[in-house]
């Protein structure tokens, strides 16, 4: 197990394309970090540099505090699963999982030992002697996690390796991996741009936007505080709402005046630190679960527009003056379409932000 330091890490691919711009990330012993992002954002780049696999422009990549910019990919104990799978499709699975093994000259009975605890705990065991043709896609990607921890490396990388399974298998497979993790401890590195699968994966995400990081915490405080309005949109099912506005002093309290004469009052918990901001323009994101079905103050009339059902739960698009609103709402027989409503509005979980698309945190 091992710790990896990221220090002002850049990447300028040859055709100029600057891909990562000055990532400092502090990845530590046994932890399960997990990158997200837009696709295109740099996750794959940022990895494929940690494995070795492409030059780093400038900054420097520290394994247990060892710089190791200039090492080749076989000399930094780092085992990568990708998308692809990437197996070798004339071996059969045991000689996919040992080949590692093998050419580090290790006894034959530790090589069959290892490949064969990795099996069990992956549940490949008796598959052993088929070769990947003969596996469903799901099995594929065990032998491939299977063959990156047979080598107990000192860090484990994962570039969207459940991006080709079915949505079921997607949340099963998940699973397993943070099992594993759990019982290996192994320091991983997991890039995917599925907000669910970082949540329930990483002990700590990191988002990434156009090459730079923009937050990076646990996946609880990157929801509940998410540092700026990339952040809040990017993560959270259905994606948080947004409403430009100005801050009022009112006689109690501040209000905030958005839409066309729309007013919600701002919650007594985020007033302090939004004082310095009465008259400017700001933004205030809502979660589409902040909403109820109710005639609870403070309130918002809407117009239903359509309504999702997701069993338990729906999601209502409504029109909110001229803004569409997604309202996530606990099952109940939906409005008509085009019938007015009315949407009581939790203001404590309000989340306020310094105007324009990618403003900061303000409360
Ligand atoms: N060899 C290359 N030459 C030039 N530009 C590249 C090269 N490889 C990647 N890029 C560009 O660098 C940026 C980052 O690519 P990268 O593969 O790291 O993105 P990503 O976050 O992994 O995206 P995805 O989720 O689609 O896999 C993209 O804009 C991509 O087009
Ligand atoms: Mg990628």
């Amino acid at each position: 197990m091992s710790s990896v330091q990221l220090s002002n890490l850049h990447k300028t691919y040859p055709n100029g394309h600057h891909a990562v711009k000055g990532i400092d990330l502090s990845i530590r012993d046994g932890e399960f970090l997990v990158l997200v992002g837009p696709s295109g954002c740099g996750k794959s780049t940022v990895l494929r540099m940690i494995a070795g696999l492409e030059d780093i422009s400038s900054g420097q990549i520290a394994i247990d505090g060892r710089v190791v910019n200039d090492l080749s990919p076989s000399d930094r104990d780092i085992a990568m699963v990708f998308q692809s799978y990437a197996l070798y499709p004339h071996m059969t699975v045991r000689d996919n999982m040992a080949m590692a093994l093998r050419l580090r000259g290790l006894p034959r009975e530790d090589v069959d030992r290892r490949v064969l605890d990795a099996a069990k705990m992956l549940a490949i065991d008796s598959m052993l002697d088929r070769k990947p043709g003969q596996l469903s896609g799901g099995q594929r990607q065990r032998v491939a996690v299977g063959r990156a921890i047979v080598r107990e490396p000192k860090v484990a990388l994962f570039d969207e390796p459940l991006s080709n399974l079915d949505a079921k298998l997607r949340v099963a497979t998940r699973g397993e991996l943070k099992q594993l993790h759990t019982r290996l401890r192994t320091t991983s590195v997991y890039v995917t741009h599925d907000q669910e699968e970082a949540m329930t994966l990483g002990d700590r995400i990191v988002v990434m936007h156009d090459g730079v990081i923009q937050q990076c915490d646990t996946p609880m405080n990157v929801y509940q505080r998410p540092a700026n309005r990339f952040v809040a949109a990017f993560i959270g099912m259905p994606p948080m709402n947004f409403f430009d506005g100005v801050l009022e002093a009112r006689s109690e309290g501040l209000g905030f005046a958005f839409g066309d004469g729309l007013r919600l009052p701002v919650h007594a918990s985020h007033v302090g630190s939004l004082q310095p901001h009465v008259g400017k323009a700001v933004t205030l994101g809502l979660r589409p679960q902040a909403f109820a079905l109710a005639t609870g103050q403070p309130s918002v009339q809407v117009t239903a527009v359509m309504t999702e059902p997701l069993g338990d739960l729906m999601d209502m698009t409504c029109q909110l003056g001229p803004m569409r609103v997604i309202a996530r709402l606990p099952w109940a027989t939906p409005p008509t379409p085009g019938s007015p409503c009315s949407l009581s509005v939790r203001t404590s979980e309000a989340h306020w932000f310094e105007a324009g698309s990618t403003g900061s945190r303000l409360a």
